[in-house]
């Protein structure tokens, strides 16, 4: 048969055989109504992105968020990943797409003039971030089976190979660019390391520091965030919790909330975060896992000596300590993580209309969705604890703190993706449904840039650079997401329940 001048080739027409009619070859126009499910740093972010935009004056924008009931009202959930102390906000990235994006945001976070601005009021805090790496490479994943399911994989950066691209890129900047040259600085051996640092602690091989980047007050910029939106006066927040789509035929047509009340879109995206795959089945494209937090309290002559240190991030073991306020210190590992696999008693929508879905999903596993039975009852794996420790002893070697308990510990729960891509595409096979998750554990950074990306991924216009990596992804079905961009250290598909119990 002679191919037309209008097909494509077989495989991409294969790729999707019931193509719904958002598929990318027609031109876009804006619906009626748009109800965006979740209110983190995707959902409220997409929601300022569209009530700004032209194009979308006459559409009406619903937010909902599940919402603490002794907090009525609450964007986002206290036990959202996006309410945090803190936030590492990396300017550079291996990745020379992700480090103009950064570049773009950190514009943003830098505006400090007016009480209004982005980075005032103790939101933004330049105080510099420190990568290092070791020679070795990262803690194979346990077994075989899984082994073989990563080897489709591309190769496994150590955490050295993904400190010293980070720093070719950020260097290629800098030579552009007299101000940048001026805030970063190789640190090439455990001196250098020590020296940047501050405490007496760190001793990585190879590393650099680049003092344009820092950290935000996660809390605080969110609640700058709802405040942006409140403003429009275009978007409808909604505080309840969305049980699962509605659905005719092929379609998307709104959302169940526990309350029994139905919103009804022309659109619906779905940013629900680590919690996206107890909605809609994500067939292998993306896992939630739990990555551990530790608080530690400070004395105030304690908090004054570390005030001023840099952050540093180990990238061979993804832990991380964030200079302290109000005497409060947080260490945390960007990890592997663990899977918390749930019985779901809503079953998701399908990846198709004609499959079924899942029965189990990993799922956030927070103090509201598990009220810890007492206050001392661990809400992360000893393992963790111990790791924490580790570090911190590594890191800042005082002993007054060494056998100081954490005053709290927290999973904070990722949406992983294999290759710590975003993903942000129309749904390829229903109508009206469009999936903004993905985060991989390193979105919160691009707030000031996110929502318009969301918003041109969802118009189809800017950088298609983005729309290529935030793409839905077919063949993903029956693996196991594992992510393997050079930032995780530890192993792969720890099961927090059975870590839980063994500690
Ligand atoms: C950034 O690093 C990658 C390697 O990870 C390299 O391919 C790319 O060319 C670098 N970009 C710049 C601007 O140096
Ligand atoms: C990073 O972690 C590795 C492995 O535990 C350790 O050998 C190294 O000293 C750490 N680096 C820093 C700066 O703490
Ligand atoms: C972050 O901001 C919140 C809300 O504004 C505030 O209560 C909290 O003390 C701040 N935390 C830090 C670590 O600055």
């Amino acid at each position: 048969m002679a191919p037309s001048a209008a097909s494509t080739s077989s495989a991409a027409a294969a790729a999707s055989p019931s193509a719904p009619a958002s598929s990318s070859s027609l031109p876009f126009s804006p619906p009626s109504s748009l109800l965006i499910i979740g209110a983190g740093v995707f959902g409220l972010s997409t929601a300022l992105a569209l009530a700004r935009r032209d194009a979308f004056a006459r559409c009406s924008i619903t937010v909902v968020d599940r919402s603490n009931p002794s907090q009525p009202g609450a964007f986002p959930s206290p036990d959202a990943a996006s309410v945090d102390s803190s936030r590492i906000i990396r300017a550079d990235y291996a990745d020379p797409a992700y480090t103009a994006l950064g570049e773009e945001a950190q514009a943003e976070w830098r505006k400090q003039d007016k009480p209004t601005d982005l980075g005032a009021q103790g939101r933004y805090h330049k105080a510099g971030l420190i990568l290092v790496g070791d020679r070795e490479p990262p803690a194979p994943p346990p077994g075989d089976a899984q082994t073989s399911q990563s080897e489709g994989l591309k190769p496994k950066m150590t955490g050295l190979d993904y400190a010293r691209a980070s720093w070719a890129n950020v260097s290629a900047l800098a030579a552009k660019n007299p101000q940048l040259a001026a805030r970063i600085e190789e640190l090439p051996n455990p001196d250098a390391i020590r020296g940047a640092l501050g405490t007496g602690g760190g001793s990585g091989e190879w590393g650099y520091i680049n003092r344009n980047s820092g950290w935000v007050n996660a809390t605080a910029c969110m609640a700058w965030l709802l405040d942006r939106v409140r403003e429009t006066g275009r978007v409808n927040l909604v505080a309840d919790t969305v049980v699962s789509l509605e659905r005719d035929g092929a379609t998307i047509t709104g959302a169940k909330l526990s309350s029994g009340r139905v919103l009804t879109a022309d659109l619906v995206i779905v940013a629900a975060g680590a919690w996206t795959g107890g909605l809609v089945d994500l067939a292998g494209q993306v896992i939630a896992t739990g990555q551990i937090l530790g608080y530690m309290d400070l004395t105030e002559s304690e908090q004054s000596q570390l005030a001023n240190i840099p952050v540093i991030l180990n990238l061979s073991t993804g832990l991380f300590i964030i200079p302290p306020t109000d005497r409060v210190l947080k260490i945390g590992r960007h990890a592997r993580g663990y899977i918390n696999p749930t019985p779901l008693p809503y079953p998701p929508l399908p990846s198709s209309p004609s499959s079924s879905a899942p029965q189990t999903v990993s799922l956030p596993r927070t103090t509201l969705t598990h009220p810890p039975s007492s206050p001392s009852s661990p809400t992360i794996p000893a393992e963790g604890t111990t790791s924490l420790r580790v570090a911190l002893q590594a890191m800042i070697p005082w002993p007054a703190l060494h056998a100081r308990p954490f005053s709290r510990t927290r999973l904070c729960w990722y949406s992983d993706t294999p290759t710590a891509d975003f993903l942000v595409d129309y749904h390829p096979r229903w109508r009206g449904l469009f999936i903004a998750t993905g985060d991989s554990g390193h979105a919160f950074k691009f707030l000031p840039v996110l929502g318009e990306k969301i918003v041109d991924c969802l118009v189809r216009e800017g950088s298609g650079e983005m729309r290529g990596k935030w793409a839905w992804r077919d063949g993903g079905e029956g693996k196991e997401v594992v992510t393997e961009d050079g930032t995780r250290g530890g192993q792969a598909g720890w099961v927090l329940e059975e870590e839980l119990a063994s500690g």
